[in-house]
């Protein structure tokens, strides 16, 4: 079965043709991160504008590579939740009207589900029930993964997200949007060691994570250390932040695993495509006998082929969408 999948839920145009959930034909991802990297983030309705500049020329695209037409797909994927509003309503009022046109059924997926999804894509031999650590620029979750499209949220964050915690820590240090890999980058010639940051827990809550007074803790070291004059040393910071990120995710998720009686762990979203989270991860899933799963690095980041994959499942699950099927900027990945 053959699915074309449409991502539009941030700063990515995306279109795959995906066959039966794991077999990625074609992948197509128009980035827009240079023309926000001028203002330092997302501006939601240039976002919104580019895609639906892009949409079209994307889809074409990924049928072309494919060497497909309309006539050899079987159904139709979007992400249809969470994001930026203006931005999935560009890729679901697309869909719908290529559902339309052509009788194809259409399938909508949530943008997280997806993320755990390019597992699949990945690791061909991964299937749940797993537990998952969701950490993307908007999200951060602690996910059991029951089935495919049955999932329950174990932990999440009470106030920033991980991704979003690297992002503006980056910023502070006059780093371009988004920030989070260039700092995964500078903290490779650091000692995470060199700056004592704290581990913010959340009382009664062993699962839930808690980044704000840590990222207010290293942007106020670095303001600071400027206004006395005092030169930091960048990947000094880069890296005792990373490790101090890095360690609270692994702990809550361990602890987890631990207490869930998990035996696969896995890891997905933009924040896993990051170097310390993955080798740490590694290392501590074969000390305690884990089996560690991890997507490819370029599907960490949104694209619409894990759209396509976790798309699928939702297929043969018998999600298929009304026709007023609409997006939301915020919807539960349960
Ligand atoms: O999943 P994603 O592409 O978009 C959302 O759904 O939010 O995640 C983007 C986030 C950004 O905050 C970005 O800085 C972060 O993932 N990110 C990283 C790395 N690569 C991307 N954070 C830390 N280390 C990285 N190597
Ligand atoms: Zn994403």
């Amino acid at each position: 079965m053959k699915i074309l999948a449409i991502e539009s839920s941030c700063d990515e145009t995306a279109a795959a043709i995906v066959e039966d959930g794991r077999n990625v034909i074609s992948s197509v991802v128009a980035s827009q991160v240079e023309e926000h990297k001028l203002y330092g983030g997302v501006v939601p309705e240039i976002a919104s504008r580019r895609h639906a500049e892009s949409i079209v020329p994307v889809v074409r695209k990924s049928l072309d590579d494919a060497g497909l037409t309309l006539s050899d797909i079987d159904a139709i994927a979007v992400t249809h939740a969470p994001g930026l509003i203006g931005a999935l309503l560009v890729g679901v009022n697309f869909a719908k009207g290529l559902s339309l046109s052509t009788g194809l059924p259409l399938v909508p997926t949530h943008h997280l589900r997806s993320h755990i999804a390019s597992n699949y894509i990945s690791n061909p031999e991964l299937k749940p029930p797993f537990l998952c650590l969701v950490v993307s620029g908007g999200h951060s979750h602690i996910v059991m993964v029951e089935d495919y499209t049955k999932m329950k949220i174990i932990g999440r964050t009470r106030d920033d997200a991980a991704g979003e915690a690297f992002d503006k820590a980056a910023r502070t240090m006059g780093m371009p949007y988004p920030g989070g890999i260039e700092l995964d980058k500078a903290a490779e010639n650091g000692d995470p060691l060199a700056f004592k940051l704290p581990r913010p827990v959340v009382n009664d809550a062993p699962y839930d994570f808690s980044f704000s007074g840590l990222k207010t803790a290293v942007i106020n070291l670095i303001h600071n250390s400027s206004q006395k004059g005092i030169k930091l040393n960048k990947a000094d910071v880069c890296a005792s932040f990373r490790y101090a990120v890095v360690d609270c995710l692994t702990k809550n998720f361990l602890r987890a695993a631990q207490d869930f009686g998990a035996e696969k762990l896995v890891i997905a979203g933009g924040v896993s495509a990051n170097s310390l989270l993955r080798s740490t991860l590694s290392e501590e899933c074969k000390k305690r006998g884990y089996k560690f799963f991890m997507p490819q690095k370029s599907l960490c980041g949104d694209n619409a082929a894990m759209v396509g994959s976790q798309g699928y499942y939702e297929f043969i699950s018998g999600n298929i969408a009304d026709r007023d099927l609409n997006a939301y900027a915020t919807l539960s990945i349960e």
